[in-house]
């Protein structure tokens, strides 16, 4: 009788080993870490379906690692975080000398595929982070592996006993994929929850409408098609600066396009467009109407007929989209403790 008792203990021990080492494996291809909280990421209403890359399942912890990192320092060699460009009460942006390439926005980065102005880089947002951390950053992977609460951190995390960049990227991608708005006041219009003026109204519908067409390219809710257009900022491409996509597939059709901005909290910036020519919202509206300039490459939407001499919009139609634009203000998301500083 004895033996058999031993013989179910060491039946029993062995099939906790085999589990604990299948515990392992799954950690290191971090799908089901023990230890890990869930974490749900927020689906607003009518907004797309956002993909979720499988080795990279949202985690509380993982998320707040991102944060962490997000705003320390250790990722430069040179005392800048990611939040010294990217500031949260401008929206993840901060205001760029006028004519010098404006700061891009981290918001609802999670539905994007296509990043940097002229679309230097695609793929999910593992991809950008890494880039960010290993090439725009070239983070000092010692000093990061030198770093006692990193190493455990990332253990917990990841399953990993080495940080590699890879693995900061994804960590930035859980932080950054949570930087969600969906609470301006377009929000809550939509969702009944609130009124526009008579002016924010107007203007809504010449944005919405092919009186204003911007609809276009800056569609419904995100407010970006996350595709690249050229708005007939130019017509003559001398500088490299100005011909955005064309410098990535060196087509002549793609001579000034760019990727199609958030407009999610534009009013909160100071200067427009890819190499921050516009300092006022007047100004951008003043160009769509009466400036845009005829190329190859233009958007066809710009010339189409009955726009060949722009929009013809009045004064108080002008004002009125500038209205509407100021409804896209998130003062939610620009003050939300969980994005903030840790
Ligand atoms: C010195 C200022 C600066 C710092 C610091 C900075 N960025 Fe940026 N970031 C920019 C600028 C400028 C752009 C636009 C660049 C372009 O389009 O070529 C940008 C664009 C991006 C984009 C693309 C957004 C989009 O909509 O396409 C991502 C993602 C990004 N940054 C992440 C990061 C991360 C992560 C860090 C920290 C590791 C960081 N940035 C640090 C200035 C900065
Ligand atoms: C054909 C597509 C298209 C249409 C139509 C369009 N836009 Fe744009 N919009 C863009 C692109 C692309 C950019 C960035 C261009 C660049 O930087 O060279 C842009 C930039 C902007 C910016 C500057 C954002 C920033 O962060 O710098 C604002 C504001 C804006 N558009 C508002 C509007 C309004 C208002 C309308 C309608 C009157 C409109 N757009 C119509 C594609 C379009």
């Amino acid at each position: 009788m004895k033996r058999y008792i031993n013989i179910a203990v060491v039946f029993l021990l062995m099939v906790y080993a085999c589990n604990k080492s299948e515990n392992n494996v799954n950690n290191q291809n971090n799908n089901t870490p023990p230890a890990l909280t869930e974490y749900q990421i927020k689906h607003p209403v009518r907004f797309p379906e956002m993909t979720i890359p499988d080795d990279n399942k949202p985690y509380k912890e993982r998320i707040a690692l991102g944060r962490m990192l997000y705003y320390d320092p250790i990722l430069s060699n040179d005392g800048r975080s990611c939040s010294s460009c990217h500031l949260q009460s401008m929206g993840f942006t901060i205001t760029s000398s006028a004519g010098s390439m404006p700061v891009l926005p981290h918001v609802n980065l999670g539905w994007n595929t296509n990043y940097m102005w002229n679309g230097s880089k695609k793929g999910t947002l593992e991809d950008v982070m890494i880039f960010e951390t290993e090439e725009f950053f070239a983070t000092d992977i010692n000093k990061i592996n030198n770093n006692e609460k990193y190493v455990q951190l990332f253990r917990q995390c990841y399953g990993i006993d080495k940080i590699t960049h890879k693995y900061i990227g994804y960590a930035l991608a859980q932080f950054t994929r949570t930087l969600i708005s969906d609470n301006t006041k377009y929000d809550r219009y939509m969702n009944g929850t609130d009124v526009y003026t008579y002016n924010e109204e107007m203007g809504r519908r010449i944005f919405f409408s092919e009186k204003g067409d911007c609809f276009h390219c800056h569609v419904t809710l995100l407010t970006t098609d996350n595709d690249f257009h050229n708005n007939g900022l130019d017509s003559i491409y001398t500088a490299d600066k100005d011909k955005g996509l064309y410098n990535v597939t060196k087509s002549v059709n793609d001579l000034g396009k760019f990727k199609t901005p958030n407009l999610r909290n534009v009013a909160l910036r100071k200067t427009f467009m890819h190499d921050g020519r516009f300092t006022s919202l007047e100004e951008v509206i003043d160009f769509y109407n009466s400036k845009v300039k005829k190329s190859v490459s233009v958007d066809p939407v710009m010339f189409k007929p009955g726009k060949e001499n722009g929009l013809q919009l009045t004064a108080i139609e002008k004002s009125q989209l500038i209205a509407f634009l100021k409804t896209l203000t998130d003062s939610t998301f620009i003050s939300a403790v969980e994005f903030s500083k840790p």
